[in-house]
């Protein structure tokens, strides 16, 4: 043999072990070798997570373009060199992770493996196998028997009762380090049929429970089970119990993790955008989890990111803290007084600093004593009290040590709590920095004084340039505002008129008077100049029912575009608030909105010059001039928030509940989609309720589904607003049921366009009876946040009967812009 075909041959078989699914003892993988499962699904070899030079060995979907492991070997042993590690067959037949100098880092150990000769083979379903090479159906190991952060379909997550051994999962410690984090989801040890996530391993901190399986559904959580995506089995036999699942569609990849954030999550990766997006989540809140922001961390459930430290605090490893690792939480700035050495005895007493609406940290102690002061003064007395909280009915409770669990901004339960802090941190901070220009200044030479003056002057023009309101005019007759100028229109931000996911709204009054409401943008990660396009595209959209865009302001990082004020607020607040028949809005009215609103999203789709797709369509994103003309608002956002939009819509409370299916299954987002959610809440004008809290009360599930019923029984008025006291137009009340029925259809094609929604309302064209649902199974928004999508089946031919005319409107995805 020549020298050269030996290299050859060398060269050849290298490449073969990459294609490869299995690893024997004459061929073991090290370096950047992979294996590959057969049909291509699953990859295993090394990888490294994060910055550092760790890397472990791991199992992660070879076909997406983001690596995601779903399983790793030795999690909480990295390895520093894979060029000299090996995963190979060892002499006992095991599957070991080794190098030179430590022979097993890790190992399958498995006792008593009669066979000298095994294999372990990567499989489909992402389950590495160690099996017997001659009796290849008996099953020595099997990697989903360990799951560490991600329960694959097909794997069990239970209890021996044998072995007391659990099979749980376990958050990675941060976003980059697959080590064993603090979060863990697992069956009950004590042996009931209930899911715990615990925090530190501890039942103690036990924050939620899936309640017990009753043989079809646990009872906190009863939209787990099997719909037309999943299939949710609990088995329970002597030996063991556990939970599984398998997934029906074999295009969809779909992953259940317990996530970093406290939360167990089903994910589904959405190929359009290329990303994974949130589907369902567990406990329901961000703020849910256990210490979440950890010691000295308060969560805000609207605004993200969700932690921050509290006053007088500063994150003790910003690292870590960015990573989404918070278990360090926050240090404080300034020691206490009391801590300090009493040399420095003659230093101010400690203050406290009340913190409104606050979620209060659990483990307090309640003492008796018969004053707000009594109770300051209790605190005061013993150092390692951090906090108080006095209300005339509960009493004084103090809090020793670290604070955990606060919660900012909560609506209800929460209280001021007074939190202790140095004398230092609450004084209004000193005037320091301007002295120091002043001093500057003077010990200057005449050219420091000229440039102070110039820096005066400036300022001054600046100014003068504020107080006239003059702002640059723009491109579309939008005005350019200055932050200043908007600080001094909203009052500095004081009335907030709402808030989303993506920024706060703000009253505001210009100098001349006009009202104005300015949204403050947030996680918007956009150019300076992608952003003036984008904007100025929008302040080009003009039509009587949508919200008119006045001007923007962009410095820095700040971001604010600046609405024309609406008088009547949003939809939502004159729907689903409690108030007496006199107060709401008629029939006749809620069909004008209707009508207007339909009329706004036609000219979004079909007449503007570039189409667009709201993608955020609900009752309040819908706002009521004084004359209750109604106004889309916030549409263009899709596209100027770009990637961040479609992740926090599917992950939004909320709106869940008006998103269509095709959000879901990941199928190019057309203006289909806006008219799923106008349905949606076309029903909801109706009925004069979210469609997501009828559940219980209607006792059928949904309350299109009962629209259907009842519009076969030919009684479209008895899903009118109770508040109205059957006061519609019968014929009105029947065509809006009908249109709305088949807007939420799940085959896009067979939902009308905006257009032909108009004119079936303005009576213009007639619309068929709309197929009867078969299992519209919709559980929007509650108790859980899991969405299940119908399964509207129909009657095909009367589906394409209603809407002759399909979809002109086939402009793909604004949201999945390219950045
Ligand atoms: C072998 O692995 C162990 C454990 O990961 C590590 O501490 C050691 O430095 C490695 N030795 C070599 C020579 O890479
Ligand atoms: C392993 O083999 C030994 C001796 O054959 C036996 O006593 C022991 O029970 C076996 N252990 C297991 C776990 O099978
Ligand atoms: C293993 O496979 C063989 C032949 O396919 C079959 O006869 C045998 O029953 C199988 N054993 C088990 C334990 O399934
Ligand atoms: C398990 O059972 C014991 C005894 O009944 C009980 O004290 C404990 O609280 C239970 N643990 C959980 C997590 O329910
Ligand atoms: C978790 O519990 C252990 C004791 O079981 C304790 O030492 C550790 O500090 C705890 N971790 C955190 C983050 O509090
Ligand atoms: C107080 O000061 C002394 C001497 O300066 C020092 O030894 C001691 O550790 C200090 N105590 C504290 C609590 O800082
Ligand atoms: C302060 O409170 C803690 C917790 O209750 C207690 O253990 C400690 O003895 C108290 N210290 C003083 C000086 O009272």
């Amino acid at each position: 043999m020549t020298p050269l075909l030996l290299l050859f041959l060398l060269l050849s078989s290298a490449n073969l072990s990459y294609a490869l699914d299995s690893i024997s003892a004459s061929q073991p993988l090290s370096g950047e070798q992979k294996l590959t499962s057969e049909g291509g699904n699953f990859a295993l070899g090394f990888f490294k997570p994060g910055k550092p030079n760790y890397y472990y060995i791991g199992i992660w979907y070879n076909k997406i373009s983001k690596q995601t492991p779903v399983w790793v070997a030795s999690r909480d042993t990295p390895i520093t060199d894979p060029a000299t590690t090996q995963l190979k067959i060892s002499a006992d037949g095991n599957l070991v992770l080794s190098n030179h100098s430590t022979p097993t880092i890790w190992s399958t150990r498995v006792a008593n493996i009669s066979s000298a000769k095994t294999l372990a083979v990567l499989l489909d379903s992402g389950n590495l196998v160690l099996r017997d090479a001659s009796r290849p159906n008996v099953t020595l190991w099997q990697s989903i028997d360990h799951p560490t952060h991600t329960w694959l379909p097909g794997g069990k997550l239970g209890l021996n009762k044998v072995t007391g051994v659990s099979q749980h999962l376990t958050s990675w410690k941060s976003s980059e380090d697959p080590s064993s984090g603090i979060y863990h989801l697992e069956l009950d040890a004590n042996g009931t049929s209930q899911y715990y996530i615990i925090w530190n391993n501890s039942y103690n901190y036990n924050y939620w429970t899936s309640g017990t399986w009753n043989g079809h559904i646990f009872s906190l959580v009863p939209e787990m089970t099997a719909n037309y995506i999943y299939d949710f089995q609990y088995v329970s036999t002597p030996t063991e119990n556990y939970f599984t699942y398998s997934v029906k569609s074999s295009i969809m990849i779909s992953r259940f993790i317990m996530d970093v954030s406290g939360h167990i999550q089903q994910q589904t990766w959405l190929p359009e955008s290329q990303e994974w997006i949130l589907f369902w989540s567990q406990p329901k809140d961000q703020c849910g989890a256990y210490s979440l922001c950890g010691p000295y961390g308060i969560c805000n459930q609207n605004v993200q990111p969700y932690c921050k430290c509290v006053k007088g605090f500063s994150e003790t490893s910003p690292t870590n803290w960015d990573l989404l690792d918070r278990t360090g939480g926050c240090t404080r700035d300034t020691q206490l007084q009391c801590s300090r050495n009493s040399s420095d005895g003659g230093a101010e007493k400690d203050k406290f600093y009340p913190m409104l609406d606050t979620g209060l940290p659990d483990n307090s102690k309640n003492l008796r004593v018969g004053s707000s002061s009594d109770c300051e003064q209790a605190c005061l007395n013993n150092c390692s009290c951090t906090a108080y909280s006095y209300d005339t009915t509960t009493g004084c409770y103090v809090w020793y040590g670290e604070l955990r669990n606060l919660q900012e901004q909560v609506s209800s339960g929460g209280g001021t709590l007074f939190l202790r802090l140095a004398a230092s941190e609450i004084q209004s901070p000193p005037k320091s920095k301007k002295k120091e220009n002043v001093v500057v200044a003077a010990i200057g030479g005449a050219a420091g004084c000229l440039i102070f003056l110039a820096i005066v002057w400036v300022l001054i023009w600046r100014r003068r340039r504020g107080m006239a309101g003059k702002s640059k005019a723009v491109e579309g007759g939008l005005l350019a505002f200055r932050y200043s100028d908007l600080q001094r229109a909203t009052k500095n931000f004081s009335e907030k008129l709402g808030g989303g996911a993506f920024g706060s709204v703000f009253k505001g009054t210009l100098p001349n008077s006009t009202a104005i409401a300015v949204k403050k943008l947030e996680g918007l990660r956009q150019g300076e100049k992608q952003f003036r396009t984008e904007v100025s595209t929008i302040g080009t959209v003009q039509h009587v029912n949508l919200v008119r865009l006045h001007g923007f302001c962009s410095e820095g990082s700040q971001k604010l575009l600046v609405y024309e004020y609406m008088p009547k607020g949003s939809l939502d607040t004159h729907l689903f608030h409690d108030m007496s028949a006199a107060a709401v809005p008629d029939w006749k009215t809620r069909y004008q909105i209707a009508l207007g609103t339909a009329r706004g999203l036609t000219y979004l789709h079909e007449q503007c010059r570039d189409c667009i797709i709201h993608c955020d369509i609900k009752p309040e994103n819908i706002l009521l001039d004084s004359s209750f003309v109604p106004k889309v608002a916030d549409f263009g956002l899709a596209k100027l928030m770009g990637r961040d939009f479609s992740r926090v819509l599917t992950t939004m409370r909320g709106t869940r509940g008006y998103l269509a299916p095709e959000w879901i299954s990941g199928v190019a987002i057309t203006a289909k989609a806006d008219v799923y959610s106008y349905g949606m809440m076309l029903f909801e004008i109706i009925s004069g309720k979210r469609n997501s809290d009828q559940g219980e009360e209607l006792k059928i599930g949904f309350f299109p589904t009962l629209a259907a019923t009842k519009l076969m029984e030919g009684d479209a008025v008895s899903l009118l607003d109770k508040r109205l006291n059957g006061d519609g137009d019968a014929e009105e009340v029947t065509r809006a049921c009908k249109v709305a029925c088949w807007c939420i259809q799940d085959n896009e094609d067979a939902r009308p366009s905006m257009g032909q929604v108009v004119q079936i309302l303005e009576g213009v064209v007639e619309v068929n009876m709309p197929p009867m649902p078969r299992a519209l199974q919709v559980l929007a928004d509650t108790p859980g946040n899991i969405v299940f999508y119908s399964e509207l089946t129909s009657n095909s031919s009367q589906a394409q009967s209603a809407t002759s005319a399909s979809s002109q409107t086939k402009s793909t995805s604004s949201v999945s812009s390219k950045d």
